[in-house]
């Protein structure tokens, strides 16, 4: 179909439809109040890599995932006094916290890009949040934009940026912020700012109390984008491996490897590798094994993700 034609009008039968499409693994644009959003089932891993290859990121940054309510969203993470209060207060809104994972927390570790941490938010929009309730899932979304460009405030900037790949852009005018929303960690000892954006800095600390602000104080995390905190696995890595050494755990790309053997993607399919990555592992850094062996991955398309992902694995 024309790309024109994903553009919709926000009506109940168009969102019913965008949650559907939602269910059933694909991607919607949608309106929040800050930017639009390119959404995904954040539980499915083959979505959320979806999201990657669309936006054609060169790294996997953990994504935003957008709940209906706090209370949706404390079924994900487990929240502070630091969070309880700003959630109070900012919720609905453009405040983002950042919070440990729950165990058993059923949201695709590819989305979280293998952190232990999730990002989460309820967005003040109502037909974000219509779409979220009705899809029944929580939506994991970055901006509706590729890599490297700017954020869209209108579904006319998602349909000239993205229209190829969305399968529906749900159009509910401009976004009435039209700037990303703050981001804050509370996942740590120090409450850290590591976005500016929507809801400021004052607003925050009148609640929580001064702020350390990433990448300007030493003891800060770096920038979100080159984030060190990225999952590692606990015993090495040896990349382009062949195969396995003896006492070595594969990792295998492709269909030349022993069908026992954990395979991102059997049939060298970037994506499928992309889904199944931070699963893989998580489930192959064992102390049985003396180190991970992976075998090459075509450094093109998500492959270059992949593969940034495993070179910073590597080095700690
Ligand atoms: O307003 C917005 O934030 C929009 C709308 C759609 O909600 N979304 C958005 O997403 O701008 P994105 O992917 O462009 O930015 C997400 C930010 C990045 O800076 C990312 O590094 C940070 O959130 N982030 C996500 N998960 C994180 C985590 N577990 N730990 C630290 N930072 C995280
Ligand atoms: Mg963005």
């Amino acid at each position: 179909m024309p790309d024109t034609d994903r553009l919709q009008p926000a009506t109940p039968q168009t969102i019913r439809q965008a949650a559907e499409a939602l269910s059933a693994g694909g991607l919607v644009a949608f309106p929040t109040e800050t930017v639009y959003g390119l959404g995904c089932d954040a539980t499915n891993d083959a979505a959320v890599a979806a999201v990657y290859a669309a936006k054609q990121r060169p790294q996997f940054n953990p994504l935003i995932i957008h709940f209906s309510d706090k209370q949706a969203a404390s079924q994900a993470v487990v929240f502070n006094d630091s969070a309880d209060k700003l959630a109070d207060i900012f919720w609905p809104g453009a405040l983002t916290l950042v919070l440990p994972r729950r165990d058993g927390c059923t949201i695709s570790l590819l989305a979280s890009a293998g952190l232990d941490t999730l990002a989460v938010r309820v967005p003040n929009h109502r037909i974000a949040d219509q779409l979220i309730q009705a899809s029944g899932n929580p939506v994991a979304a970055p901006s509706a934009n590729r890599s490297g460009e700017i954020s869209p405030t209108t579904a006319q900037h998602v349909l000239d940026g993205l229209g190829d790949v969305v399968d529906v852009i749900v159009d509910g005018g401009m976004c009435a912020v039209g700037l990303e929303c703050t981001v804050v960690d509370l996942s740590t000892e120090t409450a850290t700012l590591l976005r500016p954006g929507g809801i400021t800095q004052e607003a925050i600390e009148a609640v929580i109390g001064p702020l350390a602000v990433a990448g300007t104080d030493d003891d800060a995390p770096k920038s979100p984008g080159q984030m060190s905190r990225h999952y590692a696995p606990k015993i090495p890595l040896r990349l382009n491996a062949r195969a396995a050494n003896p006492g070595e755990a594969l990792l295998a790309f492709g269909p030349n490897a022993k069908r026992r053997a954990a395979n991102l993607s059997r049939s060298g399919d970037l994506m499928e590798a992309a889904a199944n990555l931070f699963a893989m592992l998580r489930m192959l850094d064992q102390p049985g094994f003396n180190g991970i062996a992976v075998m090459p991955i075509p450094d093109e398309g998500l492959g270059r993700a992949i593969n940034d992902r495993l070179n910073r694995a590597c080095t700690k």
